[in-house]
């Protein structure tokens, strides 16, 4: 197979010019430009935009044979189509929540998306302390639908058999099998932390119990293709104003247990309730904030579950005529919603892939403070959540939580 030229801030503008999908965006703009997005680490993204009218704008998103950032780490040029089949699979069920689709070219491996020039990515408005009125509406709807829609409970099962090949992402699910569910648990040289959580990484390290309860969870994921899901839904894969929430980049998307997306999501936010701990500037803004962001775990819960019981309700196919089996599903999804949003609170914490609201904070000892804080939300949620029988015990856990340091 030919070598595909990356494209460059010069031939985005050509290559955007010569898309006969691309003229009514740009009708009458004579003056394109394009600059790099380099906040991303896996593609080449580009905005393309009219320099006298910034509106008339897309992004070009361009998957390379490896990791944009890190040339040695290869991946799959595959994971474009499975990204732009993804995309199109959620704008069905919730065009108001993706970006809109102008192009996929499968030879260069190129997505050209509706520019969220209006957008800011959540995790970034989170550290602001900025509140979204609509964004737990927004999410739980858009994990109820993609989700129930994709599943058993609504395709007949030879319709959904022949789904499953289509969304098969080995490469991106062995990095997620080993970023989030083994490297964390064991002494591993891609593993960083602050130091000042030194001892408490040792008792992890030391705990076999922990870990078989992280493996049973890795094993899940492995193994239980139950949806179609996002496979990286964290508050970076969002973007939103007031008004709007999209959700972007699902390129990690494979047949798997829905509780994964919806445990990341609700992980990011108390990851976020964590890192509090530095970017509220007093202790009243700090209870405020989090009051709020516990409040929208709980939300964001029981929005997805009222959602998923409706769609159910009104549109399951005839395959599950129990109300028991109802009962336990949803039981059951919030357990896995525990254990995953703690997977993913622990490998962002002591694992290989650190988020923003930690790095952030340059002193060390206040950035001790607040990730001690998110493992033992992550510990209590692991530990504790075969017995979890509703939403309000996991916030229960997130306000109840004490840092070590
Ligand atoms: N549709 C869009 N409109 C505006 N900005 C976008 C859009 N999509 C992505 N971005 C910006 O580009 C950044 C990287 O995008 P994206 O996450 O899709 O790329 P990626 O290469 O898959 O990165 P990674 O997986 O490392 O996050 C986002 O964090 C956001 O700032
Ligand atoms: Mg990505």
């Amino acid at each position: 197979m030919a070598e595909v030229q990356p494209l460059t801030e010069e031939s985005v503008i050509d290559y955007v010019k010569g898309k006969e999908e691309l003229r009514s965006v740009f009708e009458g703009a004579d003056d394109i430009r394009s600059s790099q997005i380099t906040e991303g680490n896996v593609n080449l993204l580009f905005r393309v935009y009219s320099e006298s009218d910034p509106d008339k704008s897309v992004i070009v998103k361009q998957a390379l044979p490896y990791a944009w950032r890190y040339p040695d780490f290869k991946m799959p040029l595959d994971r474009s189509r499975i990204e732009y089949e993804v995309l199109r699979l959620e704008g069905k069920y919730c065009p108001e929540n993706v970006p809109k689709i102008y192009l996929y070219d499968p030879e260069l491996h190129v997505l050209v998306i509706e520019d969220l020039n209006h957008h800011l990515v959540m995790r970034e408005g989170l550290m602001k302390r900025k509140r979204y009125p609509h964004v737990a509406e927004h999410v739980g709807t858009f994990m109820a639908r993609t989700l129930f829609y994709t599943s058993d409970l609504y395709l007949p099962s030879e319709e959904k058999k022949a789904m499953v090949p289509k969304f098969i992402n080995p490469v991106l699910c062995k990095v997620q099998e080993d970023l989030v569910f083994t490297q964390p648990y064991i002494d591993h040289p891609n593993n960083r932390w602050t130091p000042g959580l030194d001892e408490q990484v040792r008792r992890i390290h030391a705990d076999d119990e922990l870990r078989s309860e992280i493996f049973m969870l890795k094993e899940l994921y492995m193994t239980h293709a139950q949806a179609v899901i996002h496979n990286d839904l964290h508050t970076g894969s969002i973007m939103l104003n007031e008004e709007e929430t999209k959700v972007v980049d699902p390129e990690f998307a494979f047949y798997g247990p829905m509780a994964h997306d919806v445990g990341t999501y609700l992980a990011n936010l108390a990851l976020n309730y964590a890192a509090q701990e530095y970017h509220s500037p007093t202790p009243e803004e700090r209870a405020d904030y989090r009051k709020w962001l516990a409040g929208q775990i709980a939300e964001t819960w029981q929005v997805f579950e009222r959602e998923f019981l409706r769609l159910w309700e009104e549109e399951g196919n005839d395959d599950w005529p129990s109300d028991a089996f109802r009962r336990k599903y949803m039981l059951q999804m919030l357990q896995d919603t525990a254990g995953f949003g703690a997977a993913e609170m622990m490998r962002r914490l002591i694992g290989l892939a650190h988020v923003h609201d930690f790095w952030t904070i340059e002193d060390e000892g206040i950035r001790a403070r607040a990730e001690s804080l998110g493992l033992n939300i992550a510990l209590a949620w692991v530990r504790n959540r075969r017995s979890v029988e509703k939403i309000d015990d996991l916030v229960e856990m997130v306000t109840e939580a004490k840092p070590e340091v």
